[in-house]
């Protein structure tokens, strides 16, 4: 007869969109999972869970990371913004601003890891060329737009910035 281990779980702290989170969970939950799950930031979407489309990219400790290749205990102490995290809807940040002015966007799915890309683009680089968004963009894969008005949103947000 087959035994199964009690799952191990872990207090999680973690500032999460400036807000300390504490919270009990199983170690070998996803930070994805927590995000949209226990959390309910579903701004951050799941479609290949293998690090492959960019969907739910998110900024932990300064960098974009792919949430679904990262468990939750890896966050603990960190910080963590999420595109809910960004700017409240009635203030969007310029770089969103952007993707609405230049119709960047089609389903929507792969938006917020599209902005907050951008985002960290354009904190490091205020003016990125086009070839430097399309580059930065290459983890990122968008199955509607063609990709066309994202780069513009981007290049664009930083022109007039
Ligand atoms: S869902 Fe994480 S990279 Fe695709
Ligand atoms: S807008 Fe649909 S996947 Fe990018």
């Amino acid at each position: 007869m087959l035994h199964h281990p009690t799952p191990h779980t872990f207090q999680i702290s973690v500032t999460v969109n400036g807000k300390l989170v504490e919270h009990e969970i199983v170690t070998h939950l996803r930070l994805l999972d927590f995000l949209r799950n226990d959390l309910g930031l579903t701004g951050s979407k799941e479609v290949c869970g293998e690090g492959e489309c960019g969907a739910c990219t998110i900024i932990l400790n300064g960098q974009t990371v792919n949430a679904c290749l990262i468990l939750a205990v890896e966050a603990h102490g960190g910080n963590i913004v999420t595109i809910e995290g960004l700017a409240d809807t009635q203030d969007l940040t310029e770089l969103q601003q952007s993707f609405e002015d230049h119709h960047a966007v089609q389903c929507g799915y792969c938006i917020p890891g599209m902005v907050l890309t951008g985002e960290k683009l354009l904190e490091r680089n205020a003016h990125p060329t086009r070839d430097e968004v399309k580059y930065e963009l290459s983890g990122n894969i968008c199955r509607c737009t063609g990709y066309h008005k994202i780069v513009d949103a981007i290049e664009k947000a930083g022109e007039e910035s």
